[in-house]
């Protein structure tokens, strides 16, 4: 059975735009400009971040620093970082060595645009930016505790037991059918580690010492990353091109194994049922504060693109 796949709430749809709109303003501020030379690497950085994407990650840096208090400008490096972090990936996700794909966000890729060897260099560029930008931005820098801290959660993200793993799982998994241990590992890593970053930096960024808080918001992150990859596979099989600007249909003819494909559609939304609940469930203790969080995980099981 083919299920709807609905719009986000109104909660939801404010935070996207608004938050998102902030992202947007943060990246262009430190992103570089595309006069500076080399202009071409800066116009192809510039490219992968820029004009599109839902700025997810960003929109849980906000929603889970002003939920404990602190500004959105003290989180403005932060949602910058774990964005371009994101770009980066996809940018070398499009790859032909990877998935080999030529339509993101509604436009051709990085590479198709501006050749393979940029592509990879404006990927490489970006991560050292993101890391810059985290390591410079003087109200984290004031943060003495938890900057360090931060520092080493995006990298731990970024990483072999990360994204970086993520993707090599990915790649030594084509055509092989996987167990279904197998399978989360590789959306844990690939895709769920940076999402739960975005979740701890944005209570990091907010000055949160408290390791029981932080161990929830790990769960919360754990979760929703886990449930986001497993939305992407579903999306890739039941989307709408004109709607997620990717191709569809790619994961079934590159022989990717996506929880569709593994355990099928009805398990697959099975899963997105119960880890919507237990991201809820880790919530508790926070009590209503976490609101903003709580719609975000409805609106990762249940979104179009
Ligand atoms: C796509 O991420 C890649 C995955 C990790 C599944 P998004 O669906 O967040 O892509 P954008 O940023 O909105 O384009
Ligand atoms: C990408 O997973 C995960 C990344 C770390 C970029 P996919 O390969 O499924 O992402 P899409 O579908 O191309 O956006
Ligand atoms: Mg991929
Ligand atoms: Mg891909
Ligand atoms: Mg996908």
């Amino acid at each position: 059975m083919t299920r709807c796949l609905d719009p986000p709430s109104a909660l939801t749809a404010t935070m996207l735009t608004t938050y998102g709109a902030r992202a947007d303003a943060a990246l262009a501020r430190v992103l570089p400009a595309e006069n500076q030379p080399p202009n071409d690497l800066h116009r192809a950085m510039r490219y992968a971040v820029l004009g599109g994407g839902k700025r997810l990650r960003p929109v849980l840096v906000y929603a889970t620093g002003t939920a404990l208090g602190t500004s959105l400008e003290r989180l403005d490096a932060t949602a910058a970082a774990v964005e371009i972090v994101h770009a980066y990936s996809l940018v070398h996700d499009d790859l032909p060595a990877m998935d080999d794909d030529d339509l993101r966000r509604g436009r051709p890729t990085c590479h198709v645009v501006f050749g393979e060897a940029l592509a990879i260099l404006a990927g490489d560029a970006l991560q050292a930016l993101a890391f810059e930008v985290l390591a410079h931005d003087p109200a984290l820098r004031s943060e003495q505790g938890n900057h360090v801290e931060m520092l080493r959660t995006l990298a731990a993200a970024c990483g072999s037991h990360g994204m970086a793993g993520g993707q090599a799982f990915d790649l030594g998994a084509v055509g092989q059918r996987l167990t279904a241990d197998e399978l989360e590992r590789m959306h844990v890593y690939k895709t769920g580690a940076l999402i739960r970053a975005s979740v701890r930096l944005g209570a990091l960024a907010a000055g949160c010492r408290d390791d029981t808080a932080l161990a929830a918001l790990d769960r919360y992150g754990h979760c929703i990353g886990l449930a986001f990859q497993i939305r992407d596979d579903i999306i890739d099989v039941e989307g709408d091109s004109a709607v997620t600007g990717k191709t569809v249909g790619k994961d079934a003819a590159n022989a990717k194994p996506t929880y569709p494909a593994i355990l099928g559609m009805a398990a697959s939304h099975n899963q997105l049922t119960e880890l919507t609940e237990a991201a809820i469930a880790a919530l508790q203790p926070f009590g209503a504060r976490l609101h903003e969080l709580v719609a975000l995980a409805h609106y990762v099981a249940e979104r179009a693109s």
